[in-house]
């Protein structure tokens, strides 16, 4: 089984992606780690972001055991991710880890911006997993606040929409729904909830292949 969730970033995709491969035992990819390790790896080195040929050899090195979400995380692994997200053969050296990724048995579940339209087209289950930017603006900056950090809303909301623009308008695998997938508007849905009807869709798939 693979079940393929894209979304824009702040979503709530990964937390749905976690829950649902929690539930059913499957193995859970976070592939927008793989692109961040990239990155990581290049801003360690103090090699260039611009340059495709030497970024899309960091990209082979990248080991999918070792994604560590705390350190990937940082604001600026983030931007130099979608910076060399663009490239078409550093996409095509992640792809081919990821696909690899979507055999392990007994099923996967990963979620990016391109899996059920590039990476796993062929998924039985797909969802495409949206809030409006304000929305996810405001989750971003509460996660931060939790956490006891400082933020700024409006520096978060411009952040979101220029990542939003960068990543459905490149041209190689650009963020979009794939036309078989299920729409997850969680704008005024909680996680819970877009849980709970994500859970109904994967059960029915599962009852019909069964
Ligand atoms: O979801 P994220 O913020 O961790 O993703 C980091 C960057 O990687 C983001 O700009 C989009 C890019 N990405 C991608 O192009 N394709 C994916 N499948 C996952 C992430």
């Amino acid at each position: 089984m693979i079940i393929a969730i894209d979304g824009p970033a702040a979503a709530g995709k990964g937390t749905l992606a976690r829950r649902i491969a929690e539930t059913y035992g499957y193995h859970h990819l976070d592939t927008g780690l793989t692109y961040r390790a990239t990155a990581k790896a290049l801003l360690d080195a103090g090699l260039p972001l611009d340059n495709e040929a030497i970024a899309e050899a960091m990209a082979r090195k990248v080991d999918l055991a070792g994604l560590d979400r705390t350190v990937l995380s940082r604001h600026e692994i983030g931007e130099a991710a979608s910076k060399i997200a663009v490239m078409p053969s550093v996409r095509s050296a992640l792809r081919e880890m990821q696909q690899e990724f979507a055999r392990r048995e007994p099923g996967a579940v990963l979620d990016g911006r391109d899996i059920g339209t590039v990476v796993c087209p062929e998924a039985p289950v797909k969802f495409y997993v949206t809030a409006s930017a304000e929305v996810r603006a405001k989750r971003r900056y509460d996660e931060i606040i939790e956490a006891g950090g400082s933020a700024d809303y409006d520096a978060i909301f411009e952040d979101v929409k220029r990542r939003d623009e960068r990543d459905m308008g490149r041209t190689d695998s650009p963020l979009k729904p794939a036309e078989d997938a299920y729409l997850l508007d969680t704008s005024e849905m909680s996680i819970e909830a877009a849980f709970q009807k994500a859970k109904s869709i994967v059960d029915a798939a599962l009852s019909r292949n069964a």
